[in-house]
């Protein structure tokens, strides 16, 4: 391994949900068919385990989205944000294909009750033997919200305060039982002892919470927290918490500054910088040659901007924003979202039309090449930023694009000496934590 080694993870976008079903390379009509049957999933996290990946996130929202032109058509027409199933059903699955990948479903803190959410994630973690996360976003649009009984989300910042106490009654209920509180002695009928499992009797704002947790510690203790928050409360709630922070960034600088911020928000709240892993969402195309992988990125914006419906459709959900009502070429006003702030915030000034342009190449840096020069890019990348990785992303991959990472990229990536080989521990966290 060289000085320097970085960290893969794949961020799964549009969640449990159909892939590449209009792509060339998505498959029988009979497996496109069969999309929610675990297939495509496990393949990728075989061939992710093969590359040695960290971890793999499973996007989520929880509504059939309506913001773009106030309907659902646009959305269900185009498969944008919806159907999806529930992440966490897939995490056994993967589990029982995989033995060392780390498995990130996202869970709401705006939607699920923090002892359900514990108890969950504490049963994942038994289930997987020490490999489950938790991505713990707030959610982002009143549709979701309104699928729980409210009929607004709660507003922006309030939300980080609600998801503050989340994540601390979670990790509270995660630590009610102490690590040997299992006693299993026969002789005397003791199977645990109860001195050793407390209440947390939690007392907040928001929530009340009594404990225990119904199951003992699992054995991370603490499965890995995942978060991305770009605003500025988002950014601090995710350096409070996460062991992991996905990011997005258009420029190197901006990847460099972006980490600088999260590692100082972490030592300003007492916390070790490098426990916490920043990793940059990339969405590489790879090929035998440069023209034909530049070919293939062309004919991918092509795609996005001859289909322009859906990345007005996404935006609109991800902000809240209607955005059929802007003109397409002119820029956009100052935008006022209680979704993705951060995101609003980039898009102001520029065209819709740039927007959805700059989204088909989501990182804003071109990964495009044979797999030589997209490794000595992301090597280049990182040397500059300093660490600690790449979350990679491909909306609609498909098993092809699967080879091409795993099979492809990370050899390559590996004979560099830039990511690992095997894995060394037992656990997600300790992997993660290695380096
Ligand atoms: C790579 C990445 C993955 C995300 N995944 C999800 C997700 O699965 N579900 C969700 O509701 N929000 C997701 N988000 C949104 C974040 O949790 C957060 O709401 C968003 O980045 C806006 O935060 P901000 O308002 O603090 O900028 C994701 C964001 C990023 C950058």
């Amino acid at each position: 391994m060289s000085a320097s080694p970085f960290h893969l993870a794949w961020f799964l976008s549009r969640g449990f949900g159909p892939k590449g079903w209009h792509h060339e390379w998505g498959g029988t009509d009979a497996s496109q068919a069969r999309w929610m049957m675990p297939d495509l999933f496990l393949d990728l996290a075989r061939g992710m385990e093969r590359a040695c990946f960290d971890y793999l996130i499973i996007e989520d929202s929880c509504n059939v989205p309506y913001t773009y032109q106030g309907s659902h058509d646009a959305y269900l027409r185009q498969a944008a944000a919806t159907p999806k199933l529930d992440p966490a059903t897939l995490v056994p699955y993967l589990a029982m294909a995989t033995k060392h990948l780390g498995i990130v479903p996202t869970l709401s803190a705006s939607e699920y009750p923090p002892y359900l959410l514990a108890r969950l994630v504490n049963s994942l973690d038994h289930l997987t033997e020490g490999r489950v996360g938790w991505n713990m976003v707030t959610g982002s649009n009143d549709g979701g919200a309104q699928n729980y009984g409210r009929d607004r989300h709660v507003p922006h910042d309030e939300r980080y305060d609600r998801a503050d106490e989340v994540a601390e009654i979670v990790t509270q209920l995660w630590e009610s039982w102490e690590p040997d509180a299992i006693v299993l002695d026969r002789d005397n009928t003791v199977f645990a002892d109860g001195s050793k499992v407390h209440p947390i009797n939690y007392q907040g704002r928001y929530f009340s919470c009594r404990g225990p947790l119904t199951a003992p510690r699992s054995p991370q203790g603490r499965p890995v927290l995942c978060q991305a928050g770009g605003s500025p409360r988002g950014l601090r709630f995710a350096s409070r918490w996460a062991d992991t922070i996905i990011a997005t960034a258009e420029s190197v600088p901006e990847m460099k500054s972006q980490r600088e911020l999260i590692r100082r928000h972490a030592s300003e709240q007492g916390r070790d910088p490098d426990s916490i892993k920043v990793l940059f969402l990339a969405d590489p195309i790879i090929d035998r040659s440069a023209d034909s992988a530049r070919e293939r990125r062309r004919a991918e914006i092509a795609m996005a901007e001859g289909n322009i419906e859906f990345a007005l459709a996404m935006m609109s959900t991800l902000t809240g924003i209607d955005f059929s009502q802007f003109p397409l070429d002119e820029p956009l006003p100052a935008l006022t979202s209680n979704g993705h702030q951060s995101a609003a915030a980039k898009w102001a000034g520029r065209t819709p039309r740039e927007v959805t342009r700059q989204r088909a190449n989501r990182s804003g840096l071109d990964y495009t090449g044979t797999p030589d020069h997209v490794a000595g890019m992301m090597q280049e990348v990182m040397e500059e930023v300093g660490g600690d990785g790449f979350l990679l992303t491909f909306g609609d991959f498909t098993r092809r694009y699967v080879a091409e990472i795993c099979d492809g990229l990370v050899p390559e990536l590996q004979r560099r000496g830039l990511t690992k080989k095997g894995y060394s521990h037992r656990t997600f966290r300790e992997n993660l934590m290695e380096f």
